[in-house]
Formats: C-alpha cells, structure tokens, sequence
C-alpha cells in the first residue's frame, strides 16, 4: 500500500465554531435529519453547480464521494454527467442516509454502490484506484485532524492527475454574509447538533503541499451564506 500523504501535521487553517461532534454524534445527527438534507439546497446548489463546472466529470472513470448523504450529487453525476462506463463510489457514517442513497441510485445497478463507514478516513479503496475525489459539506463538520485524514486520503486514494473536489462552509465575504456566518459559528459554540455540526472554515491552506496543484477556488455567496469552493489536481510526487 502506498503511504499515506498526511504527515499529520496540522495547517494553520482558520476553523470557526466550537467543538466539533463525535462520528458517534454526527451519526445520530444525520440518522435523524435524513432526508430533510435534500432542503439545504437553497445555499448547497451553487457552490456545487461551480464544482461541477471545474472538475470535469464528463472525463471521469470512478468517482468516489464522502459524506455522501442522500445521494443526491451522485444521482445528478449519474444521470448523464458522467460517461455511461463510469462508476460512482459513496460512503457515510449515517445507516440513514446510506439507506436513502441506496434506494435514489438502485436503478444504476452495479455502477453505483453506497456503503456505510465507522466515520473514520481510511476508505477500502485501492491506491490511485479513482479519478475524481469529492466531499461535499463533510469537512465543514469534522476536526482539524479529520479534515487532515480526508485530505490524506484523498491523495492516497486519487491516481495521479486525477482531481480533488471540496465543497463546505466558509467565512463571509460582504458585510451580510461575515454577519451571516458570525452568527452560524456562535450558534455551533452553543448547540453544534443544531447546525448538523457544521461550521464556517478555510479549507484551502489544507491542501497547500507539493501533492496538489489548485485547479479552482471561489467563494459563492448563497443568500448570504458563503461556502467555499475547491478543486485541485493530485499531482504526481518523485519518489525519493
Ligand atoms: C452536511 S451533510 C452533507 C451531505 C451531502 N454531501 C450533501 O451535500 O447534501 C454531511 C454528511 O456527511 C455524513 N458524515 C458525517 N460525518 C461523517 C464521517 N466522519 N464520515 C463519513 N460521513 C460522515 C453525514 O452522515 C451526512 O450524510
């Protein structure tokens, strides 16, 4: 097996909120919010219309998505983004929403396949087995360590050239939405389970390693409510 990329050093990334729930607790969370996710699309549908733009899935073999809660991205890949050879890979540490992505994707048989992990990073894939890596609102929820170990994975996971999607929370850019997302942190201080454990963060400095080179970064403001968006190609590093 390849080594791991993370050194487990943990990059001065600014992380808003407060203490970040367990997988245990994120478990239960989203076992009972299950399909009321599928109503965060009001802020959620344009930062991912813009990674969908940037990280061409029209060229993608396998496409691995953590966090994949109700299958919803996976369902719009499969639904004619992708080519018709592709396959898509999910995984969530929610039975609930596992349970619901596999009923939304049944109808794409074996090209698709869901399945349910302990909420720790280490997925049972091969090395370089898969071309695109995407997490959407999954980061935004875990800590500074975790957020390091998906990362890490990522890059264990995608073969070289292939591309790293991330999408999640961030800090606001106008006067609404710093205001916006000021309030969104106090309220994961007080009650994190209210916010579905989510909270503003800067994702980018995370992938600040020769492993990977920036492809795309925007922020999209949603009705006030910002989320970044980031898009990097798993380079190729010379062994040593
Ligand atoms: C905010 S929801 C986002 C779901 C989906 N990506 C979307 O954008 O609609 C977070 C998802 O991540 C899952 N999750 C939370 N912690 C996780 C972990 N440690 N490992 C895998 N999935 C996790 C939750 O069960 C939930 O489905």
């Amino acid at each position: 097996m390849r080594e791991r990329s993370g050194d487990g050093a943990t990059p001065p990334a600014r992380l808003g909120g407060g203490r970040c729930l367990t997988p245990v607790e994120a478990r239960r969370v989203y076992d009972d919010f299950g399909a009321r996710q599928d109503g965060q699309g009001w802020y959620e549908d344009p930062p991912v219309e813009v990674l969908l733009r940037h990280a061409a899935f029209e060229e993608a073999r396998c496409v691995v998505e953590v966090g994949s809660g109700t299958g919803r991205f996976a369902r719009g890949l499969l639904d004619g983004r992708l080519p018709p050879e592709a396959r898509y890979r999910g995984f969530d540490n929610s039975p609930t929403m596992v349970e619901l992505a596999r009923e939304r994707l049944e109808s794409f048989g074996e090209r698709a396949r869901v399945d349910l992990t302990d909420g720790s990073m280490e997925l049972p894939m091969e090395d370089g087995s898969c071309d695109r890596f995407v997490a959407n609102y999954l980061a935004d929820l875990l800590d500074r360590e975790a957020i390091v170990a998906l990362v890490a994975e990522a890059g264990r996971v995608l073969a070289p050239g292939g591309l790293l999607g991330l999408v999640s929370l961030t800090f606001g850019r106008g006067l609404a939405s710093r205001a916006l997302s000021f309030l969104w942190g106090q309220l994961h201080r007080r009650r994190p389970e209210a916010v579905g454990g989510c909270r503003p963060i800067e994702l980018a400095p995370f992938l600040a390693s020769p492993e990977w080179r920036g492809v795309r970064r925007e922020t999209v403001v949603a009705l006030g409510l910002a989320s970044e968006v980031l898009v990097a190609e798993r380079c190729r590093i010379a062994e040593p």
